[in-house]
This record gives structure tokens, sequence and C-alpha cells, in this order.
């Protein structure tokens, strides 16, 4: 029997990872999820899965997860952790495997994430240097982004965000796991700087009413200043680099709207979800 193509998922419980297994799995792939040590989100993985044990952050930890490899789904939590061991993780990946799919951004698409600034760029750079058959997913922002506003809209409906008026064209991460998926599984994926994104533009606060509409009830907006968004943003962990990439970024979303492609639907051959049908899916979150 042929050997099966075996492909490894990194980040695999978060937002896209589950999406990128059981769709590889439904491809009828090996697949294997990196999962750290006590992973809390293991329960959001699909049966059939094989779970390796290992850490970015350690390349060695990686080793028995690559081994046999033909492909690997990457993404770097890069605000958990740090770029440093990005160069030993990329040789031990071209060491093994024939394919690498890599969750990058619309950022490096428009020349936003200077390499200093953001791990994207830096990890398209080493993937460039190696012989890999690599394909770069640069994503616009997730749709599952928006449960960030859960809390609020739970507490009272009124959504405290900075710059309601930013229009992005976000996408729905099954739909880019699935373009991921195909490159992985497909050929004439490689050396694609694909830019995926959603089938429309949306401003923050329609996004927040489209919500309101599929909960059955009023939500408000309330924009907050730049600066104390800074201030919050720097509060919680975030870098003072990435929130001033973030907040820039936003406020140029407010005079002109994001980039849209059709990506999703040329890759998969199917249209890509809307906004809506994702907080409809996701409307217990919200309540
Ligand atoms: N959100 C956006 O709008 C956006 C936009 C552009 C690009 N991206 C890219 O999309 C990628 C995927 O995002 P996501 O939201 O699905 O996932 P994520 O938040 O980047 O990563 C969360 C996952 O990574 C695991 N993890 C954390 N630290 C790890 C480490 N040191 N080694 C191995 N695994 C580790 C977590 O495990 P636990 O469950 O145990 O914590 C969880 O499974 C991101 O990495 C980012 O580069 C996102």
């Amino acid at each position: 029997m042929p050997k099966k193509n075996t492909v490894l998922v990194t980040a695999a419980t978060g937002n896209v990872g589950p999406h990128a297994v059981a769709q590889l799995l439904q491809a009828g792939a090996d697949v294997r999820a990196l999962v750290l040590k006590d992973d809390p989100n293991i329960g959001r993985l699909p049966a059939g899965v094989e779970l390796f044990e290992g850490d970015l952050a350690d390349p060695d930890s990686l080793d028995a997860a690559l081994d046999g490899v033909d492909g690997v789904f990457l993404m770097w939590p890069f605000f958990t952790t740090s770029v440093e061991t990005a160069p030993a993780v990329v040789k031990k990946i071209e060491a093994r495997a024939r394919r690498a799919v890599l969750v990058s951004s619309i950022g490096v698409h428009i020349g936003l994430e200077r390499v200093d600034n953001n791990c994207h760029a830096y990890l398209e750079e080493l993937l460039e240097a190696t012989a890999l058959e690599w394909t770069f997913l640069r994503t616009t922002g997730f749709q599952a982004n928006a449960l960030g506003f859960a809390q609020q809209i739970k507490d009272g409906g009124v959504v405290h965000f900075p710059y309601g008026a930013a229009t992005r064209t976000s996408v729905h991460e099954a739909d880019l796991a699935a373009v991921g998926v195909a490159a992985l599984t497909e050929d004439g994926h490689a050396h694609q700087k694909y830019l995926v994104t959603g089938p429309e533009a949306q401003s923050q606060e329609e996004q927040v009413h489209i919500i309101g509409e599929v909960l059955g009830r009023e939500l408000g907006w309330q924009d907050v200043e730049h600066d104390a968004a800074r201030a919050a943003m720097v509060a919680t962990g975030w870098p003072p680099s990435y929130a001033d990439g973030a907040l820039d970024y936003f406020a140029a979303l407010t005079k002109e709207p994001e980039l849209g492609s059709t990506v999703v639907q040329d890759v998969t051959g199917r249209p890509a979800r809307t906004f809506r049908s994702w907080a409809e899916e996701h409307v217990e979150a919200f309540r």
C-alpha cells in the first residue's frame, strides 16, 4: 500500500488548527497535531489525529513529530513564542518535509510588517531560503477575532474598541485552513504567496451590528481613542511596536477598506464564507 501523505499541524488547538486537522483527515492524510504539555484545548481536535507533545521554543522537542512527515502546516503563535528558535525549526522541517504552508499575514503583503517587527516576514524569509515547496497564506484578520468582543456583548452590549469604522475583509478560519490544506494535498501551489481574505469588506462596527442581528439584540459601539487603546494593549502584553502597527493599520482602514481577493474561491472552488455565517455558527459565544 502506498504511504499516506503525513502532515504535521502546529498551533493545532488554536483558531485555525482544528479546521486544518479536520480537513486534512477528510482529504485522506495521516495527520499529526503538535500540542504543548497539558494543553487545555485538546478537546477541540477531532478523533483520528495523532498527538505529539512539543514546543516551538524547543526545536529538539519537535523531532518525533517531524520524523516521517511530508508536509507541515506551520503557524507560529508569535505573542507567546519568540522567533529566536524559528531558524532551527525551519531547518528541521526542511530536513524532513517536502512541503510547508505558513500562515503569514496581509501585513507582509502590503509591506507593513518589517522583518524586525513581526515574525511573519521573518518566517517567510527563512522558508524562502529553503528547498521546500513552501506556500504562504497572507491572511487578513480572522472572523474569530470578533470573539474578543464577546465579554462586552454579554456584559452590556456596547463594544468599546478602537476604530469602529476600520473596514476589513476578515476571513473565516475554515476557509484559511482549506487553502492551506489544498497546498499540502495537491500540486500547483508551490512558491505561491496567497492573499487570503473573506468575501466582503465590513467595518468592525458593522460586524458587531451583524452579531446583534443574529442574537436578536441591539448592540452598540463606542470608539476608544488611539492613545488609550495603545496603553491598554501594551498593558495586556502587546509589544509596543505591534500595538503601533495594528492601530496605524486600523486608522488607515477607516479611510480605505482592506484589500480583498478571490483566492478562497479560486483554490477551493467554493465561495468564501461570510461574517454573518461565522456569527451564526458562534452565536452561543455571545449569549
Ligand atoms: N488572528 C488574526 O487575525 C491573524 C492575522 C494574521 C495572521 N495570524 C496568524 O495565524 C496564526 C494562527 O492563529 P490561531 O489564532 O489559530 O492560533 P495562535 O493563537 O497563534 O496559537 C494558539 C495555538 O498555539 C499553541 N501554542 C502556543 N505556544 C506554543 C508553543 N511554544 N509551541 C507550540 N504550540 C504553541 C497553543 O496551545 P495551547 O492551546 O496549549 O495554548 C494553541 O494551540 C497565528 O500564529 C498568526 O501568526 C492571525
